[in-house]
C-alpha cells in the first residue's frame, strides 16, 4: 500500500498548498485537516472556477473522496456552515458519508473573535496582524482547559458550566479592559443550539474513523494549514499563529502516528508573508511590487496585500529538517518570468557570524547573503514538462534542490489544475 502523505507549507503560508492538495487528491481516498482553522485560505482553480476553502479539506472538490476535520483544528461553526452551503450550491457533495468533523475539535465562539479583534486593536502598532478569526483566543482556551469542543456543542448540558466560567472572564476583559460589548449566556446557548442541529450528523471520533479507513487499505492525505514559519514553537514568535503547523502536528491533530509518511513541503519560488514580523529577504522596492502584482499576492482570507521577497534558504533548510521533508513542490515559478536577475538568500550573517542566530530575537538584525542567478523572459505557464522550461528556469530549480538537498518532484506554473509539471515521470 502506498504511504500516507502530508502537505506542509514551508514558508509563512500561502505557498499554494490548496492547489498541491487538489493535484494529489486523485491518488488518495481521504483528505484530512489537522491544525489551524479558518485563518487558512486555500485556493483551488478547477475548470476555470476559483474556490477558496477555509476549513473543509481541499479534497472535497473531487468526487468520492472522504474529507475529515481532525481534533487539532479549531472550528468556527458560522463559517463552516457558510462553506458547506457554498460547496453544495456549487454542486459538490458534503454529506456525512464523505465529510466528517472530529467531536474533539474546539469551537471558535463569538467571544473568541471579539477578543482577537479587541486585542489587536488595542495593540496598535504592536499588533500581530492576525486574521481576527478568533484563532489565538480559541487555542488559548484549549490550553487553559476551558474550551468548548464539538462534543460539548452537541450536548448543551455539558457546555453549561464551561460557558459560565468563560463568560465570567471574557465579559470582564471585553467590557472593562477593551471597552466593548459582552455576551449573554442566552446568546451563547442559542449559538450552540443553532449549530448543534446541523453539525450533529457530521461529528465523529476522527481517530477511529481514520484508523478504520487505513485498516481498509485507504490512502490518507493530510493537509497542513499556515506554514512552518508560523508554527507556535518553531516560527518567528510572537508573529506566528497559535498552533503547531509542522508535520509532527499530524499526530496530535488526528491521533494518527506521523511515522513513515511521504512529507511534501510546498515552497513558493519566492517568499511572501501577511501580517507583521521579521522577514529578512523582504523587498520594499519595484521588484517586490512586481512579485505582488504578477503573483496576485493578496490574502485569500483577509484580502490584505502580502509582503514579498526573495527565496530564503536558511529558513527553508530548517523547515526541511524539522518537518522531515521527503520531497518539494515548487509553486508559482511562472511569476518569476521576466525578472532579469533572481536572487536567492543562501545564508545569514549576524555580528560577523554565519547562520541562523541562536537567540531568536536577533533574527531582526540578520543580513542576508545573496547569490544571483540569471532570469528568463519566456512565459512558462503553458509548459507541461521539465524539458519545456527555459534553461535558466531549470537552473533555478536545480540550484534550490542543491541548496536544500531535497528533490523537487512537482513544479507549478499557474493557478489552474493542469498548470503543473511532475519531475519523476
Ligand atoms: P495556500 O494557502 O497555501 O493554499 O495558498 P493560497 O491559496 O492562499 O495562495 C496561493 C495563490 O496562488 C492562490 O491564488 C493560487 O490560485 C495561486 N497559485 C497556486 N499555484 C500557483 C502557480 O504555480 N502559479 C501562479 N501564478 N499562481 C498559483
Ligand atoms: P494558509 O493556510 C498566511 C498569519 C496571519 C498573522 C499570523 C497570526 O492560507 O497558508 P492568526 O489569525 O492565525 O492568529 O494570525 O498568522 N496567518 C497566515 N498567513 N497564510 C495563512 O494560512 C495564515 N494563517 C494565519 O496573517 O500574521
Ligand atoms: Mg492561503
Amino acid at each position: 500500500m502506498e504511504k500516507a502523505a502530508v502537505v506542509i507549507g514551508l514558508q509563512w503560508g500561502d505557498e499554494g498548498k490548496g492547489k498541491i492538495v487538489d493535484n494529489l487528491t486523485e491518488d488518495f481516498d481521504v483528505v484530512v485537516r489537522f491544525q489551524g482553522g479558518n485563518n487558512a485560505g486555500h485556493t483551488v482553480v478547477a475548470n476555470g472556477k476559483k474556490i477558496i476553502l477555509h476549513q473543509v479539506p481541499s479534497g472535497i472538490l473531487h468526487k468520492g473522496k472522504k474529507c475529515i476535520i481532525g481534533n487539532g483544528v479549531v472550528i468556527d461553526p458560522d463559517v463552516l456552515l457558510e462553506e458547506v452551503t457554498m460547496l453544495k450550491e456549487n454542486g459538490f457533495d458534503v454529506e456525512p458519508a464523505n465529510f466528517m468533523v472530529s467531536n474533539r475539535a474546539h469551537v471558535i465562539m463569538p467571544y473568541h473573535k471579539a477578543l482577537d479583534r479587541a486585542r489587536e486593536e488595542s495593540l496598535g502598532e504592536k499588533k500581530i496582524g492576525t486574521t481576527c478569526r478568533g484563532i489565538g483566543p480559541c487555542y488559548s482556551d484549549k490550553s487553559a482547559r476551558m474550551g468548548i469542543r464539538v462534543a460539548e456543542l452537541l450536548t448543551p448540558a455539558d457546555a453549561e458550566g464551561i460557558l459560565q466560567q468563560n463568560l465570567r472572564e471574557k465579559n470582564v476583559l471585553l467590557r472593562e479592559l477593551y471597552n466593548k460589548e459582552g455576551f449573554s449566556e442566552q446568546e451563547m446557548r442559542d449559538f450552540l443550539k443553532r449549530h448543534a442541529e446541523w453539525m450533529r450528523q457530521y461529528a465523529v471520533d476522527c481517530t477511529e474513523e481514520i484508523s478504520g479507513l487505513i485498516k481498509e487499505g485507504k490512502k490518507v492525505l493530510f493537509e497542513g494549514a499556515q506554514g512552518f514559519m508560523l508554527d507556535i514553537d518553531h516560527g518567528t514568535y510572537p508573529f506566528v499563529t497559535s498552533s503547531n503547523t509542522i508535520s509532527g502536528a499530524v499526530n496530535t491533530g488526528t491521533g494518527i502516528p506521523a511515522s513513515n509518511m511521504r512529507i511534501i513541503g510546498v515552497v513558493k519560488a519566492y517568499t511572501t508573508r501577511v501580517g507583521k514580523g521579521v522577514f529578512p529577504t523582504e523587498l520594499n522596492d519595484e521588484t517586490g511590487a512586481l512579485l505582488r502584482e504578477h503573483g496576485r499576492e493578496f490574502g485569500a482570507t483577509t484580502g490584505r496585500p502580502r509582503r514579498t521577497g526573495w527565496l530564503d534558504i536558511p529558513l527553508l533548510r530548517r523547515a526541511v529538517h524539522i518537518n522531515n521533508v521527503s520531497e518539494i513542490a515548487l509553486t508559482k515559478v511562472d511569476v518569476l518570468s521576466g525578472i532579469r536577475e533572481i536572487k536567492i538568500c543562501t545564508d545569514y550573517v549576524f555580528n560577523g557570524e554565519k547562520g541562523i542566530p541562536a537567540n531568536p530575537n536577533n533574527m531582526n538584525g540578520v543580513e542576508p547573503v545573496y547569490e544571483t542567478l540569471e532570469g528568463w523572459s519566456e512565459d512558462i505557464s503553458n509548459a507541461r514538462s521539465y524539458g519545456e522550461l527555459p534553461e535558466n528556469a531549470r537552473r533555478y530549480i536545480k540550484r534550490i534542490e542543491e541548496l536544500l538537498k531535497v528533490r523537487i518532484l512537482t513544479v507549478s506554473v499557474g493557478p489552474s489544475r493542469e498548470q503543473i509539471i511532475r519531475l519523476d515521470e
